[in-house]
């Protein structure tokens, strides 16, 4: 079965590479040979490391290698299966970019995008045959991260949806079934790790530093949110959250941070750029937190209060099932639990008085509880047992 990915890019490469590693034969195109040239390199690079490793043999680095063909030309993809589009976020260019392919696969071929943000329904729309549409929703970087949010559109067929599910097991990766909403699962649910560590920030409850030791130390998150969106880049972050928070008819829980968007208008994107709400010019000291444990398990509370009302609501409006909500999390950002999971452990009452403290406090909607948490500990229930 041949499998096509368009664009060479991070993401592009990435799913190529996991593909090939699993014994699929790859058509990668790109526009830009450039591109195609370095994605070719760096998998050179990649695979002559597991060798030494010892995680691949020689063979086995040959043969992935051989399975990957690299083209400027879409009329490649004439015999794949599946082609996964991975090029630029911009609505207009992937309407075009499936119009085209449409004219050159086989009536058979699944078309499916990896984009982060844009609705599968709208790029499906251009397509005679939509029924073939699906989102394929891989993370960065595609090879280590273990979460493939899969993302049927209103007109996407039963037949398209299990092939993509099949695909994807048979990549050994972990594939969650979303609704076709903004952020799918992981760019929603994730949102108040940002946005709530940023307002905790705004208010002088805590600095930088004291709220990513509270949540790593206290918390058990593998980056507090700060270094994270120096990782991530504030750029990315930031448009990240703005797409979320207008898709969501400009929803309060969603809104987005002066203080990060100074930040990214300051050029102030995080590590890539030497500097982001920390310096990491050489030879700078980073700050040190104020390791006060009151402080710091009230900061949790608030986040991971905020955090699991959010993955409850993607529930309660039936954007996936509550496992895979969990799953989405922990294997798509490495969160130490999942929050429904968590949730349980804490005690949903617990959860619910926290938040209703917070709502009389601010009077503000993003605090407000969400239903399904209120029915369940009405009811005294559990999300799992
Ligand atoms: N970078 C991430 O962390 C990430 C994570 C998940 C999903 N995504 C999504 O994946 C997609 C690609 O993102 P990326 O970060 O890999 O982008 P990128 O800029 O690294 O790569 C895009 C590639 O597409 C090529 N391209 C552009 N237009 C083309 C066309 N018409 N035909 C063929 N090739 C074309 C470019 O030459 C480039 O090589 C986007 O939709 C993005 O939202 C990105």
């Amino acid at each position: 079965m041949v499998v096509g990915v368009l664009g060479a890019g991070t993401m592009g490469a990435g799913i190529a590479q996991v593909a090939a590693q699993n014994g699929s034969e790859v058509v990668l195109v790109d526009l830009n040979q450039e591109m195609l040239t370095k994605a070719e390199n760096n998998l050179d690079k990649v695979l002559a490391r597991l060798v030494e490793k010892g995680s691949i043999s020689e063979d086995e680095k040959i043969n992935i290698q051989g399975r990957i063909t690299y083209s400027t030309d879409v009329h490649d993809f004439k015999s794949s299966k599946i082609v996964i589009e991975a090029i630029v976020e911009k609505l207009e260019v992937k309407h075009n970019v499936f119009a085209n392919l449409e004219t050159i696969v086989s009536q058979e071929c699944i078309l499916a995008s990896n984009t982060s943000s844009l609705s599968i329904a709208s790029i499906g729309s251009v397509l005679k045959n939509s029924s073939r549409v699906i989102g394929i929703h891989f993370f960065n970087p595609a090879p280590l991260m273990p979460l493939v949010e899969i993302i049927p559109a209103v007109q996407t067929s039963q037949e398209t949806l299990d092939f993509s599910k099949e695909l994807i097991s048979s990549w050994k990766k972990v594939g969650v079934i979303c609704k076709d909403t903004p952020g799918f699962i992981v760019n929603r649910v994730a949102r108040p790790y940002y946005g709530e560590a940023l307002k905790i920030y705004e208010e002088g409850l805590a600095d930088f530093a004291t709220i990513d030791w509270a949540m790593t130390t206290i918390g058990g998150f593998r980056m507090g949110p700060f270094t994270l969106m120096d990782y991530i880049g504030n750029d990315v972050n930031y448009a990240v959250t703005e797409s979320v928070f207008a898709s969501f008819y400009y929803d309060p829980r969603f809104k987005p941070s002066f203080t990060q968007k100074r930040h990214m208008e300051a050029g102030f994107y995080g590590r890539k750029s030497g500097r982001g709400y920390y310096n990491y010019a050489e030879g700078t000291v980073l700050p040190q937190a104020n390791e006060d444990k009151v402080l710091g398990q009230k900061i949790v509370n608030r986040i991971l209060a905020m955090l699991i009302n959010e993955a409850i609501d993607a529930v309660f409006l039936n954007v996936a099932t509550k496992e895979d909500v969990d799953l989405a999390m922990t294997n798509g950002v490495n969160y130490p639990k999942g929050l429904l999971k968590w949730a349980d452990e804490i005690g949903l009452n617990n959860v619910l008085m926290q938040l209703e403290e917070l709502f009389h406090e601010y009077g503000e909607d993003r605090y407000r509880p969400n239903p399904l948490l209120r029915r369940m500990v009405k009811e005294g229930k559990h999300f799992f047992n």
